[in-house]
């Protein structure tokens, strides 16, 4: 039996959907924090009771607020703002779900309500609590792989259309942030080809491609709701090495190839015709991850950061940081141009 000391951190978990419901799930277990459920639905809500006999259930947030230190936000990203408002509001910790908002003035707008509530404001980039893109960034940045040239990264499936932002705004927060995490940097500008299929109203593929002017790397995203096979895939191809972060795979989430191209030179003036290149081909390796689930270490970072334990990973700065690169990214999808992400490229400790 575990016993707990020490007092107990009360959170209120708003949405008990599809991923609200994991919140509930995780901080339930976690030792010290008591859960509250809100949502407007009944449904939902005898759902929350059934799985978890002894929480407390609320139809809104103002019913629970007084009683709570923390508020985590699992609505649809279209009422993340107001929801998260009238939290700060109350002088509560917040934790946001990705995108932190669907406008720069409403994500702007939250990062100063934190500020002057003096509390913390975290985005839930669920991927930079994940230990293998941890593992990933370590690698890059050990130099193993040498410079960065491109990354590649994919996120495709017969995925959930949402009703209030499209492909773009729901999907590419986690590889934006995955990306910005890798390089320690935001891109500057992007350019968006997006197209709409199924429904009349969202984007429900896209590519995009991100300039990283500092790294002097071109990251490509693709983006799908629209896709046969479920892929999760960020491929980083440096000048040493190449590594594949795929996380679909069970045991081998990364593999590192010992593989490359080198421009050669051609010593036989004859044989000019011949493509001046050399190919090296070596070993692959996986490092071994333990696996820890990354919504269950970014739930505990928020209680860690409720009780003063440490500086926040992903604050609320990091979420509005992102939401300039899709609003970018809207205006480059509209405009079929690149479009400048709008602030100066910030290191991610700027929070
Ligand atoms: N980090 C991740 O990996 C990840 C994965 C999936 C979804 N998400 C994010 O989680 C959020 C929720 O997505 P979902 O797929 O669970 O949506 P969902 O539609 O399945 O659930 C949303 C729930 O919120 C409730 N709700 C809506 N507005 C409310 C309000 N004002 N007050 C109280 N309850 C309200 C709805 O009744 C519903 O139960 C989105 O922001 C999404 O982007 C994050």
């Amino acid at each position: 039996m575990t016993v707990v000391s020490g007092p107990v951190t009360r959170v209120a978990v708003v949405g008990y959907g599809y991923w609200g419901s994991k919140h509930v799930r995780v901080l339930s277990a976690t030792a010290g924090v008591s859960v509250a459920v809100v949502d407007q639905d009944e449904r939902r809500l005898a759902e929350a009771a059934a799985r978890h006999p002894g929480v407390q259930l609320h139809r809104g947030l103002a019913d629970v607020l007084d009683d709570v230190e923390g508020v985590v936000v699992a609505t649809p990203a279209g009422s993340h703002a107001a929801v998260a408002a009238q939290a700060l509001c109350a002088g509560r910790h917040v934790l946001v779900e990705k995108p932190l908002t669907t406008s720069v003035a409403d994500a702007e707008r939250l990062v100063d309500l934190a500020r002057r509530a003096g509390v913390h404001l975290m985005t839930g980039h669920t991927f930079e609590y994940n230990p293998a893109v941890r593992k990933l960034r370590e690698i890059v940045r050990s130099g193993a792989l040498g410079r960065t040239l491109y990354i590649d990264a994919q996120r495709l499936s017969l995925g959930r259309y949402q009703p209030d932002v499209d492909v773009v705004w729901d999907l590419a927060p986690h590889d934006i942030s995955i990306v910005s995490y890798l390089l320690d940097e935001m891109p500057a500008s992007t350019s968006v080809w997006a197209q709409r299929n199924v429904g009349i109203r969202h984007n429900d593929v896209a590519h995009l491609r991100l300039d990283f002017p500092g790294s002097r790397v071109t990251a490509y995203l693709h983006v799908s709701w629209l896709s046969p096979r479920k892929v999760r895939t960020v491929t980083v191809v440096g000048t040493r090495r190449m590594a594949v972060y795929d996380d679909m795979s069970d045991n081998e989430r990364i593999r590192i190839y010992d593989i490359g191209v080198d421009p050669a030179t051609v010593d036989d003036g004859d044989g000019a015709h011949a493509v001046p290149m050399t190919y090296r081909t070596g070993d692959i390796t996986s490092p071994y991850i333990a696996f820890e689930e990354p919504l269950a270490l970014q739930d505990g970072h928020f209680v860690d950061c409720i009780h003063g334990r440490t500086r926040c990973l992903t604050p609320g700065r990091r979420g509005l940081d992102v939401v300039r690169v899709l609003d970018a990214a809207g205006r480059a999808a509209a405009s079929g141009a690149p479009a400048g992400v709008g602030a100066a490229p910030v290191g991610l400790a700027a929070s």
